[in-house]
């Protein structure tokens, strides 16, 4: 998924610097801003106990299937619960989901330019949005019926985002939708297996408002990416966030945004990031807190390196990155430069600094 701020080509940079301050592969490792959970994954791969969070829902059911479970579902209750007329296994069900007939139901009347008749909203193909809806609409039926266990549940949904995701018929994000089908657009939606992690260990996923949650969750490493800007992913993803909740909501205005009132994040709001990032700092259990930053983010070097160092010894580790760009944007837009400085402060907590009743 080209997600914004989404950290899977920066893994390596935050695997050393994160690790070579660390005693040990162990212990718990919060991600408290999971987004699509990569980073997660890629910390439970390396042995830490994985703890994720994320505020949007659609979020949250990537992190279930990808972060929370150790092995592939088994689908063994559509099976029997059909008399054998439905496959089981990974593979069979979603060759199953993905022979559905279309369905004329909410992701085709209110996304696609054939549902809406003023011809308006174009986010899918109209074929893949009646996919959508019949995919969608079956794993909904098949939960009811007590079909699906929790983990398979959370597996077909995050199948279904990231499917759903890849024929989208926009610049990357669901701020707006673009005029002309795009060549990836045409293609049929298509469910793919989830990429899964085996260990031991269990996984836990939270979805939650992380500044509230964090004093809760007892963690070795705090691993903090906040959003940088004034971008909400509430805004940008609302199209994900319908079909994981699959609520059905009344959307309005142009591009068809569904009501998002808690979701907003203080993060992307100038005046009350630095406050944020202290509430989390201050609350969490962690000896390790590491924060991804950039250059062009709405807080400064400087303040954030101000609001860590209450908190115990700050440094920084740095590296140039390729800037998030739309897909539209790749040959037309002009940016002051390709390349943005990707930051990862890295704290280690003294406990006896910064408490409030210390008084300082
Ligand atoms: C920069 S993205 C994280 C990207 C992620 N590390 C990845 O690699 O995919 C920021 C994430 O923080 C989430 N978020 C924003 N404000 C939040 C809050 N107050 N509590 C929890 N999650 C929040 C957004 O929904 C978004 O998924």
């Amino acid at each position: 998924m080209n997600y914004i701020g989404r950290k899977f080509p920066l893994l390596p940079f935050l695997q050393d610097a994160i690790l070579k301050r660390m005693a040990s592969q162990q212990g718990i490792f919060f991600d408290v801003f999971a987004g699509t959970g990569v980073v997660g994954q890629h910390f439970k791969q390396l042995g830490f106990q994985i703890v994720a969070n994320d505020i949007q829902y659609y979020a949250y059911c990537l992190n279930r299937a990808c972060v929370g479970a150790n092995r592939s579902p088994r689908f063994g209750h559509v099976a029997r619960c059909s008399r054998g007329k439905f496959p089981s296994g990974v593979e069979r069900t979603l060759s199953y989901l993905n022979a559905l007939p279309g369905k004329e139901g909410f992701v085709y009347q209110n996304y696609c330019q054939g549902g809406n008749p003023d011809g308006q909203r174009m986010y899918f193909a109209d074929e893949n949005g009646r996919r959508c809806d019949a995919i969608r609409e079956r794993i909904e039926t098949w939960r009811r019926r007590g079909r699906l266990t929790e983990q398979e549940y959370f597996y077909l949904i995050a199948s279904l985002l990231d499917a759903a995701d890849r024929v989208a018929n926009t610049a990357s994000v669901y701020a707006a939708y673009l005029k002309q089908l795009k060549k990836t657009a045409r293609k049929p939606l298509n469910l793919e297996a989830v990429r899964l992690i085996r260990t031991q260990l269990r996984h836990k996923v939270y979805n939650e408002e992380g500044v509230g949650l964090v004093g809760r969750v007892p963690c070795d490493v705090l691993y903090m990416d906040p959003p940088y800007n004034q971008r909400q992913y509430c805004t940008n993803y609302h199209v994900l966030e319908t079909i994981a909740r699959w609520d059905k909501p009344r959307v309005y205005g142009v591009t068809g945004l569904r009501p998002h009132d808690g979701q907003k994040s203080s993060f992307c709001i100038k005046s009350k990031a630095p406050g944020s990032l202290e509430k989390m700092v201050r609350a969490t259990q962690a000896k390790h807190v590491f924060l991804s930053y950039n250059s062009e983010g709405i807080m400064s070097k400087e303040q954030i390196m101000d609001t860590l160092a209450q908190f115990g010894t700050v440094d920084l580790e740095k590296c140039n990155h390729g800037r998030f760009r739309a897909d539209v944007d790749r040959h037309n837009r002009v940016y002051k430069s390709n390349q943005v400085i990707e930051y990862l402060f890295c704290l280690k907590k003294d406990r006896r600094r910064g408490r409030r009743d210390s008084g300082i």
